[in-house]
């Protein structure tokens, strides 16, 4: 039932390659970006005297009356149809008769699909932009809110350095706003309109192409109809876009699900934004962030498959690219879930500063700035090292921090010292104020990282 190619064939169709073929079942979430082109491509026929008249007139309103309809009572009987396209067609012949068969002139399946996954992509990079700048700005308020929050800095999840919460905080900041930019790269690439390419050749009617994609908002054209059909790249690098996206959207679910444990207690999860367990009544869990970092893996597994399917394509259209809609539908919700759900996580997120501080101030983070020390005596970084190195053997062996040693001590290990540089470290803040320069944790330049944020979002 409603094919859009039986006149060569003899035969029906195997019931088996019918459900091998179809894609209605997921490519009909293009069914108003298919009557959007159809309408598009229907003026251009009028203009390029096509069809006449009263038969635009007529077209069009089926293919807006179509449109009313789905929109209202969602897509009946799709049953038997082989893919959007010829549901759509086929609606529209059923409302207008035979004539509605003109609809397809001058225009390929191939085009068709191109421009209808075009359309949706433009349509939906937008509102993922609005989604990533909303959650830019939960970490620009966090950051405002706690300007002289201190915490432990990791690497290889060791206690570092101290920094401040903020400087963490923003350094998100600067990944989602590479994200936004890759995206608005993306878009520019997605702004082309494929239509008129027909299905490899361009099209055999005289159409202005040009006026086709002003009214359909697109800022330019392919200028190659085998390139226009083949083309795929604008969904790999959405796809991209969107992997590294939910990586660090993930590393940062990551920190969320560690930062809550009891073992660190660094955050405490609002009630809405956490989950119980069936069996365990004390326990509340972190969900939402194990979710963002759980999906990242089928994102992953979107991009690479479509890498995979286009790598052996000659050109142009294969049948192998319709596999290119169920992962790109898949990313798109699956971002449109997680970006909401993980930026009222954070947004209700209550920082619990006592133990940040107090766990940047143990376990000798003071170490470098130690070594720092030297080097402004004149000592060769290596040398300062070491003997910082060994002054934290000491503490570690009397279970005494620097300051607590008895001061004859100190003479002897750093004979260059004073006792009030010594008591420097007794306080992290001293740690902070020691990297005011530009990208550093100390105050006033995390402030300073902070303004030039905040005119990053506006
Ligand atoms: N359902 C097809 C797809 O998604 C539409 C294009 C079919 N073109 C063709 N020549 N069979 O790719």
């Amino acid at each position: 039932m409603g094919k859009l190619w039986g006149g060569r064939f003899e035969n029906t169709t195997n019931e088996k390659v019918e459900i091998l073929n179809e894609s209605l079942t997921f490519d009909r979430e293009l069914w108003e970006e298919d009557i959007i082109g159809s309408l598009a491509h229907l003026g251009a026929l009028f203009e390029a005297g096509i069809i006449r008249e009263e038969e635009y007139v007529k077209l069009k309103k089926g293919l807006l009356e179509i449109r009313r309809d789905i929109k209202k009572a969602g897509m009946k009987s799709i049953q038997g149809y082989e893919d959007i396209h010829s549901y759509i067609e086929a609606m529209l012949i059923k409302k207008v008769g035979q004539i509605g068969g003109k609809l397809h002139t001058g225009r390929s399946r191939n085009d068709q699909v191109a421009l209808d996954l075009h359309l949706y992509l433009k349509k939906n990079i937008p509102l993922i932009k609005q989604e990533i700048k909303n959650f830019q700005i939960i970490l620009l308020n966090h950051a405002e809110e706690n300007p002289e929050t201190i915490m432990p800095g990791y690497t290889h999840l060791q206690r570092a350095q101290p920094t401040l919460l903020a400087h963490h905080l923003l350094a998100y900041f600067w990944k989602f706003q590479r994200d936004l930019e890759r995206l608005e790269g993306v878009l520019e690439r997605t702004d082309l309109m494929p239509l008129g390419a027909g299905a490899i050749a361009g099209s055999g009617f005289p159409m202005d192409r040009e006026k086709t994609a002003k009214i359909l908002g697109f800022k330019e054209i392919y200028q190659n109809s085998i390139d226009a059909v083949s083309d795929r790249d604008f969904i790999l690098e959405f796809m991209s876009f969107a992997s590294i996206l939910m990586m660090h959207l993930s590393r940062m679910a990551e920190e969320i699900i560690i930062w809550s444990s009891l073992e660190f207690k660094f955050v405490e999860l609002d009630d809405a934004f956490a989950t119980g367990s069936s069996l365990m009544p004390q326990k509340k869990n972190p969900d939402v962030a194990e979710l963002v970092r759980g999906k990242t893996g089928r994102v992953y597994g979107h991009f690479f498959a479509l890498l995979t399917t286009m790598k052996g394509l000659p050109l142009a259209y294969n049948k192998d690219m319709q596999e290119d809609k169920e992962g790109l539908f898949d990313i798109v919700k699956t971002i449109k879930n997680v970006l909401p759900a993980f930026s009222g996580l954070i947004k209700t997120i209550s920082f619990n500063t006592e133990k940040m501080y107090k766990a940047a101030s143990s376990d000798y983070l003071w170490a470098t700035d130690l070594a720092d020390l030297l080097v402004e005596k004149g000592i060769p970084f290596r040398k300062g090292h070491e003997r910082a190195g060994r002054a934290i053997k000491k503490c570690l062996e009397e279970g005494k921090n620097l300051f607590e040693w008895d001061p004859r001590d100190w003479k002897e290990f750093f004979p260059e010292l004073s006792e009030e540089e010594i008591f420097i470290f007794q306080a992290v803040e001293n740690s902070i104020s020691r990297r005011e320069l530009i990208g550093g944790t100390g105050y006033r330049a995390v402030k300073q990282q902070l303004e030039l944020a905040k005119g990053l979002v506006n």
